[in-house]
């Protein structure tokens, strides 16, 4: 869609911040999809042809279905640091530049996979539906008894930005830090954060609580499966805010309700927005709708971010945070 203004046209595929689209507006004519839920596919289709820009969001597949209906396409933006819902290769290969936004979510997401961890070793939504059924009646000695925190070890499986606040966080509870990731921090971060390099066997065996922060790729897919939640101790929780297929959800099921494990704290689903029906009626599990990075003026970041991708990629700038350097090279 060329514009009579010869400004660059642009999707939003679903609502945003007010001041992310008005900074969009500002420099391109830009249609939104006002609704806070995912167009129809065909109409995502229907409404990115002839457009150069799409900001997207993990909702949206961009695959080389979308690509090749939408051949004036240069720009994917998304709104999130995670993006495996798009593909990246064929994208490449179609000169269109991916971008994502890291960075601005870290410390938004790492204070929420904390939250999860608190609150299902110390059993806090317990608590609260205890006191709201009015069972409360008097106090008990060994009433919601839960796991301690502090003192404990802390198994990070990826040392990424995000896995690396955890390790912070780690600190003040005095926790000894095991990471698992493919590539070795360098040694004056392992030292500032007190954390150590092990391999994902013994990490899984020594940990009180396995915390995910890994992208989900061919070979983190299932990563947590039956096998690996039995290596785990029997006091152990796992916590999940990356994505949802790194753990194999039947096998998580399967251990929460036998006591693999202790209890897990989940933000990311195998099938989202589906849950596993056998996680629903544990009491031994925290679940939230994939809100790790919720957070007003994170969300907000993260938008304006995606915008500004988008906007210097089809203004002929490096992007501020692009995925596939290689399709900028190519442009
Ligand atoms: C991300 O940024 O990847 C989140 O999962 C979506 O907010």
């Amino acid at each position: 869609m060329s514009t009579s203004t010869g400004r660059p046209s642009i999707l939003i595929s679903r609502s945003l911040p007010a001041e992310a689209i008005t900074r969009a507006r500002a420099r391109a004519e830009v249609d939104v999809n006002e609704a806070d839920a995912p167009l129809p596919r065909k109409e995502l289709i229907r409404r990115l042809q002839g457009r150069q820009g799409l900001v997207c969001m993990i909702s949206e597949a961009v695959d080389e279905e979308l690509l090749a209906a939408c051949p004036d396409l240069k720009v994917a933006s998304n709104v999130a640091v995670g993006f495996n819902n798009i593909d990246v290769t064929a994208a490449t290969k179609r000169g269109v530049v991916v971008t994502n936004t890291p960075d601005v979510l870290t410390e938004t997401t790492a204070d929420f996979a904390w939250t999860l961890l608190m609150a299902i070793a110390r059993r806090v939504v317990e608590a609260d539906r205890y006191v709201r059924d009015g069972k409360f009646d008097q106090w008990k000695n060994m009433l919601l008894l839960g796991g301690d925190i502090h003192g404990k070890t802390l198994g990070i499986v990826g040392f990424g930005r995000i896995g690396r606040a955890m390790a912070r966080r780690a600190q003040g509870f005095g926790m000894r830090v095991l990471y698992q990731d493919a590539v070795a921090a360098d040694p004056a971060t392992e030292r500032e954060l007190r954390a150590s390099r092990t391999d994902i066997a013994t990490l899984l065996k020594e940990s009180d609580f396995v915390t995910l922060h890994t992208p989900l790729l061919p070979e983190t897919r299932h990563l947590i499966n039956a096998q690996s939640l039995k290596t785990m101790k029997k006091t152990a929780y796992l916590i999940n805010a990356s994505r949802g297929p790194v753990v194999n959800e039947t096998a998580l099921a399967q251990a929460l309700t036998e006591g693999w494990i202790a209890g897990a704290g989940i933000d990311v689903f195998e099938d989202e927005p589906k849950v596993h029906p056998g996680l629903m009626g544990l009491t031994n599990v925290v679940l939230a709708p994939h809100i790790g990075s919720a957070s007003s003026d994170t969300r907000l970041q993260m938008a304006n971010l995606a915008v500004d991708n988008c906007l210097a990629v089809l203004e002929g700038r490096t992007p501020p945070t692009p995925v596939n350097a290689e399709a900028l090279a190519r442009r």
